[in-house]
Formats: C-alpha cells, structure tokens, sequence
C-alpha cells in the first residue's frame, strides 16, 4: 500500500498539533492577565457617583448599622440601595444647603430614583446570595474590602471564580466566632455588624489582629492551626455543605 504520509509529514504535524496547542493557551493567558488587572475588574478604584456618599462617614463615624440602608442583606439573596426617604430622614433637617446633597432633594422632589453606579456585579449566569454568607457570620469586608474606610466606595476584590472558590475550598479559613464571653450565644450575623460598632467605639486598638486584618481590608483567610482548627468546628456547627461548596451548579444554576 502506498504511503500517504512521507516521514516528514510527521513533524510538521507535531508542530502543528504544538502550535494548535500553544495558540489557545497563549490567548486564553494573555485574556486572563487582561481580564485580572484593574483595568476590567477595579479593584480598588473609586467610581463616579451622583453623590459623594462616604461610608466612613456615616456607618463609621456616625456609627449607622448597614441594615439601615442595606435592609435586606441578612435576608435575601440581595443587600439592596436605600431608597432617598433614607437619606431625608436626616438630610431634610442637616445640611440642607449642601450643593452635594441637591440631587437628593431633586429625587425627593421628583420622586425619581437615584441612579447610583453599581461597584460590585457578578454575571448573570452566576448564583450569589447574600443571607447565607451574611448567616454563616462572614463579614461584609470578607468580599468587600474596608468599607469602613471608603469616602467613595470601591470594589475590594476581584470577584472572580478563583476568588469565590479561594473560600469555598477551604471555608475554614474565613469561618470565625468573635472570642469574647459577652460575644457568646449571640447570632452569627450579629458578630458581622458588631464589629463595626466595636471599631466606632474603641477604634483599631480594640480589635485583636484578625479583626484588624478584616477591617483594614487585608484578610484573606487565616494560616493559623488554632483558627482553622476552630474554623472547622463551625463547619460542624453550621452544618456546612462543604463537599458541594465547589460543586459547579453551587454557583452555576
Ligand atoms: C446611610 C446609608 C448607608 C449605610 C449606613 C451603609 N451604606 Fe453601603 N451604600 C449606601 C449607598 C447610598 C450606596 C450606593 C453608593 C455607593 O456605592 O457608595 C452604598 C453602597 C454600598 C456597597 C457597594 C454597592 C454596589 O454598588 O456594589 C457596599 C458593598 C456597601 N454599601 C456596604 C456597606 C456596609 C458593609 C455597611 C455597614 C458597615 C454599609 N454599606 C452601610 C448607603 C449606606
Ligand atoms: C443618621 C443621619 C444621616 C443619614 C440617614 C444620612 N446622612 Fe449624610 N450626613 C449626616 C451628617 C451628620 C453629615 C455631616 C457630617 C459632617 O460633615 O460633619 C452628613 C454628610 C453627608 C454628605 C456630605 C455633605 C457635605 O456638604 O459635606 C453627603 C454627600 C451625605 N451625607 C449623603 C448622604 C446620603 C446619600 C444618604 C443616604 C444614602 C445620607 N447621607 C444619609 C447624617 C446622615
Ligand atoms: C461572600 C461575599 C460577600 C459578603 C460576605 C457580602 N457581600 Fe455584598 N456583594 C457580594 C457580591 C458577589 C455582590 C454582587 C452581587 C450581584 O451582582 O448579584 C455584592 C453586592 C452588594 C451590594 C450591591 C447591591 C446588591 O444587593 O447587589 C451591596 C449594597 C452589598 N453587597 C452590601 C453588603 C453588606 C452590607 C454586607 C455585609 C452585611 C455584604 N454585602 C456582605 C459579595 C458579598
Ligand atoms: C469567605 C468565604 C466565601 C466567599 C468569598 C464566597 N463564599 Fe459562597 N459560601 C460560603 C459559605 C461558608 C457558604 C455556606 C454554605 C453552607 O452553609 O452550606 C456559601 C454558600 C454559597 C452558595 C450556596 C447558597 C445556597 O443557597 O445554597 C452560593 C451560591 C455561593 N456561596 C456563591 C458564592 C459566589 C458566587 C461567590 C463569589 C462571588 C462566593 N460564594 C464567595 C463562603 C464564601
Ligand atoms: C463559588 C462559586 C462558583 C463555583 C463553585 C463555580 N463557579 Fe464558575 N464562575 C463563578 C463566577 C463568580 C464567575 C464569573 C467570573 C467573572 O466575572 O470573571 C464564573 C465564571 C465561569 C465561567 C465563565 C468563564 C470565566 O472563567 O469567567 C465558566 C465557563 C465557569 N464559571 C464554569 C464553572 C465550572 C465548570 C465549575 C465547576 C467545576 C464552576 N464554574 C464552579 C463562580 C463559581
């Protein structure tokens, strides 16, 4: 039978074969170190807002719970915006010549929403839900960076699949239960806000080093054996799914 290939053949096609390998591969890295950099993701990068509105200013200084603006976060898949009625409880008897605060009193006298710009977003064939992290006692600066220091809110991380599965691979790195004998018996979520006010009240010194991490948006999980040694107890505790937590349609549904 006559050869259809010459041996020469050979090489050129495991040199196309590498190139139909490496050409992807390339692209695919050169798309993800795009798609990684501030530039698409802006980490750290204040967005324009119809108003300045400052979280250190009114959850820090002020001391406000975010449920008085974020209303559904322990409850439902979304935290949610405060409705303008929310600023004008307090901003139709202070500062109320504030040049900043006019397209406040426009929405109030137009009863037209406030378009605030969105920071945070996952794509839409990605399943989030706030109330089961806020439940299980994971601090909003766990995914958010330090809220309490932003004039103008930035996005704190990536929000990326690695990132979400960074966590959901080894929860027992972020799972944590504030140590103190008046913390105990007191619910999860509770410890979240709790910690806001400890901040408002005694400042950075008060809080141990974890809770500094936390709050000065640089914790990425604990290395800590006696922290993840108490980390997965509360998996147990929790009865956490953790055999399903990077299941694909755990986020993908
Ligand atoms: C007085 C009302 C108020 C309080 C209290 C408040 N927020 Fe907000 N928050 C807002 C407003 C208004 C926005 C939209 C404008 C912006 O992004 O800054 C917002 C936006 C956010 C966003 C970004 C939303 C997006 O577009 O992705 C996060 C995250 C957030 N808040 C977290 C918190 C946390 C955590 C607390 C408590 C420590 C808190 N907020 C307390 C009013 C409030
Ligand atoms: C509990 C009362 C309270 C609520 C509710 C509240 N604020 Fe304020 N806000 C204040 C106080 C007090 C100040 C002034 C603080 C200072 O500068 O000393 C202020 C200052 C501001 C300023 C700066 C004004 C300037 O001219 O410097 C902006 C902008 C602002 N608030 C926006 C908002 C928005 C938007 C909301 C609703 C999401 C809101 N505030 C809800 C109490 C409140
Ligand atoms: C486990 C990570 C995580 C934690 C913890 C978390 N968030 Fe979020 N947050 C997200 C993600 C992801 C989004 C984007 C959701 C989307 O696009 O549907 C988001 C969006 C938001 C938004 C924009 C409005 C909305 O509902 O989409 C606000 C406001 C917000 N978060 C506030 C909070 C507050 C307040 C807390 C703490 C009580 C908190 N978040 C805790 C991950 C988290
Ligand atoms: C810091 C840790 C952490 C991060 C970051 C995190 N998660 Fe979770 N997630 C958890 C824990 C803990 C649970 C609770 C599982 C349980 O109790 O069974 C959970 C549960 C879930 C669930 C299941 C909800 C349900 O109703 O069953 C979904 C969906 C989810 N996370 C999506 C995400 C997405 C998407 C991201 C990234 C944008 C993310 N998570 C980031 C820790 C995290
Ligand atoms: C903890 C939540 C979570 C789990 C579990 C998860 N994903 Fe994702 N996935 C995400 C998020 C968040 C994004 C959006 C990333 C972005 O916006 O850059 C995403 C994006 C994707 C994309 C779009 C391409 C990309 O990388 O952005 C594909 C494909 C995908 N996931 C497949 C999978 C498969 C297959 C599995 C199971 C092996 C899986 N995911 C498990 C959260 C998750």
């Amino acid at each position: 039978m006559a050869q259809i290939f010459r041996p020469s053949a050979n090489s050129i096609a495991h040199a196309s074969l590498l190139g139909v390998a490496i050409v992807p591969l390339v692209l695919g890295l050169a798309i993800a170190a795009l798609s990684r950099s501030p530039w698409n993701t802006k980490v750290d990068v204040p967005l324009n807002q119809p108003v300045p509105f400052s979280h250190q200013h009114h959850a820090v200084e002020l001391g406000l719970d975010c449920r008085y603006c974020h209303k559904d976060v322990e409850k439902s898949s979304f935290a949610g915006l405060p409705a303008t009625e929310t600023c004008m409880s307090c901003h139709s008897q202070i500062w109320t010549n504030s040049p900043l605060l006019e397209p406040i009193r426009q929405s109030m006298e137009t009863n037209t929403p406030i378009k605030w710009t969105k920071v945070n977003k996952v794509p839409q064939f990605v399943f989030f839900n706030h109330s089961i992290h806020v439940n299980r006692g994971l601090n909003c600066n766990t995914c958010h960076g330090a809220i309490n220091n932003m004039h103008i809110t930035a996005k704190g991380n990536s929000f990326q699949m690695a990132w979400c599965l960074q966590c959901h691979r080894a929860p027992e790195r972020y799972l944590y239960k504030d140590k103190a004998p008046e913390a105990q018996g007191r619910a999860p979520r509770q410890q979240v806000f709790d910690l806001y006010k400890k901040l408002q009240e005694g400042g950075m010194k008060s809080l141990d080093e974890r809770e500094k991490q936390l709050m000065s948006g640089h914790f990425d999980g604990t290395n800590d054996p006696a922290d993840i040694l108490a980390g997965k107890k509360l998996i147990n505790e929790y009865g956490v799914k953790t055999q399903q937590l990077a299941d694909c349609w755990t986020c993908h549904r």
